[in-house]
């Protein structure tokens, strides 16, 4: 009786013990990362960190002034691209997978004229003010094959905190503009003198 007891313990722990070990290898795991792009199990992208130590390409702006009150986006455009991915860049002129491509968006500081624009030391013009507003891209064919490979992410249009994940935008709202006016490679590179 004592010996049987012991074995039915023994197969219990083990019972408890495999099936601990198959439901680890069944989970998918918390966390993937590809490049500097982390992804929760949901698949959505966590908000990128560290970015504004990243390479600055450049910062397209579309002020209200020049688009009659109306700009969708009047801030400065900041876009940044992980160094890694930069570096490949400028030796094969693609992107790789696992780029990330951030695009922080930044007020205008309170203009003097009615074009939105002031006067500073050097001169009359536009000066950056506060964050607001986050769009991100990221190079990743397995998961996105429907972008020419690229995901895109809105994190908010507003002052930060940005949102801590965001799940992958519609082609209607994101890459079906970037495919139809930036070609197969989604990015709208001539306006980056870097990028050329
Ligand atoms: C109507 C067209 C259009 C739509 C829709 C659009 N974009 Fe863009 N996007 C552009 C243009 C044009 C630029 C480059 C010039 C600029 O920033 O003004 C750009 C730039 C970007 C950049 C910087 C890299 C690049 O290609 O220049 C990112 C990142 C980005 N967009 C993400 C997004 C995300 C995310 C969405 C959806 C939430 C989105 N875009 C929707 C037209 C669009």
């Amino acid at each position: 009786m004592k010996m049987l007891l012991k074995a039915g313990a023994l197969a219990c722990v083990m019972a408890v013990g495999m099936g601990v070990s198959l439901q680890t290898l069944a989970q998918p795991p918390s966390k993937e990362n590809i490049g500097a792009a982390v992804f929760n199990k949901k698949g959505n992208l966590i908000l990128p960190e560290g970015f504004r130590e990243w390479v600055f390409i450049g910062a397209p702006l579309t002020p209200h002034g020049l688009n009659n009150g109306k700009a969708g986006f009047p801030e400065f455009h900041h876009v940044y691209v992980n160094p890694d991915a930069f570096r490949v860049y400028q030796q094969t002129g693609v992107f790789p997978e696992g780029t990330v491509i951030v695009k922080e968006l930044v007020l205008l500081q309170k203009g003097d004229y009615p074009d939105g624009s002031k006067l500073a030391p050097s001169g009359r013009g536009y000066f950056g003010g506060e964050f607001q507003g986050m769009d991100v891209m990221v190079k990743d064919t397995r998961r996105f094959p429907s972008g020419n490979g690229w995901g895109f992410f809105n994190f908010g249009h507003h002052a930060p905190p940005y949102v801590a994940s965001a799940e992958a935008a519609s082609a209607d709202s994101c890459s079906g503009c970037h495919a139809s006016n930036a070609g197969q490679e989604m990015v709208f590179k001539k306006y980056y003198p870097v990028l050329q």
